[in-house]
């Protein structure tokens, strides 16, 4: 099936959703927000397990599970009991309640950074107050950050790579406007899975405040991250620089104590979200004591500010705590993603090399993101946008599939896709391919053109 085929096809299907979309476009701007745009507008009505249905009726094989948070799949039942227990207390005081401290239990025993733990309400925060805290701590006011990461919409997380500039030596460029220029002063923007990271940390040793990089890259999901991880921590800890490791999408899903735990590395400060809130709006910070000790408040010693209408609200503390309890009572639950993960992607490489398709699925654990190249991609840097049609109609004729993965093409599993739906994924996409291959849309196997 060619792709126009495939939107007619959706566009049939969808008649409440297209008006939805019509009527709304103007308040939602969600044409405008990048990360949600999807290869055809579909509204998501509910979801149950690992689907989702959509305003139409339409039921999808969801590989978002709510930008990867719902790693045990949507309406889970003991999360949904401890979210209607809680509401029968009520949901909301904004002074301290008995279900933080389950919450905070479970995270200090998971987190092998956690000493202390504050809670927030989004992962853009836990990151902001992690630098506020370094600086704090520190008293100096420079991070460095990663090529690739990302690490929330705050404005000290917000850069991209100037692609002309040098692998070693990538220079920043705010991402959008915005941005107050005085910022681009105060970050370093480092080359990511390259040594000459380490050669800048060293030099700006005295500088700064805080090195931060993603427990592994959402949008470059790759197994072999945990020597470089090692190495950072053990620069910075030479360097006399705080090190963290953003754990929003990793921390509960990598494994239960999250990249720290996959790779054995220990940092100074880890930032939490995602998973941890069960599917509630969360975020946290973990850390060593006496870092974390600038939390106390803004008596204490370099003590900064911190705070949140909902922070540590009881509504997500009892979901998050039920997410995590399960997980913590149930490891095998991390076997079986790796393996399940493990299985999509040979099936897909396998597949695309067999039939000379140049994409290539990038995977570890219950993160994937498919790459539309036959280069490997072992940094952000190496993605090349030859392929951009094949990779817009790969997704649009997978959704006409019944396949759902999010406009950011960052996927994941959750223990809630069993083996039936891990052959389902790989029929979809080895499918999916195979009508790219077919309508001639990969660059230099056709004439290519609008999908
Ligand atoms: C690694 C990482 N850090 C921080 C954030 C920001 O989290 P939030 O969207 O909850 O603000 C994200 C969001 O996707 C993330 O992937």
């Amino acid at each position: 099936m060619r792709a126009a085929e495939a939107r007619a096809e959706l566009a049939r299907r969808t008649p409440r959703s297209r008006s939805i979309a019509a009527e709304r476009a103007e308040i939602l701007n969600s044409g405008l927000a990048a990360n949600l745009e999807m290869p055809h507008p579909i509204f998501i009505d509910r979801g149950e397990g690992p689907w989702v249905f959509d305003a139409d009726g339409n039921r999808y094989l969801d590989t978002s599970v709510g930008f990867g948070l719902h790693i045990l799949g949507h309406r889970h039942p003991e999360i949904e009991a401890a979210i209607k227990a809680r509401t029968e207390l009520g949901w909301m005081f904004g002074i301290h309640t008995v279900s933080q401290m389950k919450l905070a239990t479970l995270l200090h025993e998971a987190s092998p950074c956690a000493e202390r733990v504050v809670f927030c309400n989004t992962g853009s925060e836990a990151t902001m107050y992690a630098i506020r805290a370094a600086r704090g701590w520190s008293g100096r006011e420079r991070i460095a950050l990663f090529d690739g990461c990302y690490h929330g919409a705050h404005d000290y997380g917000m850069w991209i790579t100037d692609p002309g500039s040098p692998v070693d030596a990538p220079a920043k460029l705010p991402m959008g406007h915005g941005i107050p220029g005085a910022l681009d002063d105060l970050v370093t923007w480092l080359p990511y899975r390259h040594p000459a990271a380490f050669d800048t940390i060293r030099r700006q040793a005295g500088e700064l405040a805080l090195v931060m990089v993603e427990g592994v890259q959402s949008s470059n999901p790759q197994p072999e991250t945990g020597e470089f991880l090692t190495e950072l921590a053990a620069v910075c800890r030479e360097a006399g620089v705080l090190f963290a490791i953003d754990e929003v999408i990793t921390g509960f899903r990598l494994a239960y104590g999250g990249a720290q735990e996959r790779f054995g590395v220990v940092p100074d400060l880890a930032t939490y979200g995602k998973v941890l809130g069960g599917g509630l709006p969360v975020g946290a910070v973990t850390g060593r004591a006496d870092v974390m000790s600038v939390f106390t408040g803004l008596g204490a010693e370099r003590g900064i500010f911190s705070g949140g209408t909902f922070s540590g609200n009881p509504l997500t503390m009892e979901a998050g705590a039920a997410a995590v309890d399960h997980l913590r009572a149930h490891p095998e639950i991390y076997a079986r993603l790796d393996a399940a993960g493990d299985r999509l992607a040979a099936a897909v490489n396998g597949f695309c090399e067999d039939r000379q398709i140049p994409a290539r699925m990038n995977q570890v654990g219950s993160m994937f993101h498919m790459f539309f190249q036959r280069e490997p991609v072992n940094s952000m840097r190496d993605v090349r946008p030859d392929n951009a049609a094949a990779e817009k109609a790969f997704y649009l004729h997978a959704l006409n599939r019944g396949v759902l993965v999010p406009g950011t093409q960052r996927a994941f599993l959750s223990a809630a896709h069993g083996d039936a739906e891990v052959d389902l994924l790989i029929e979809v996409f080895q499918d999916s391919l195979a009508d790219v291959q077919a309508e001639g849309l990969f660059s230099g196997s056709g004439e290519g053109g609008e999908a």
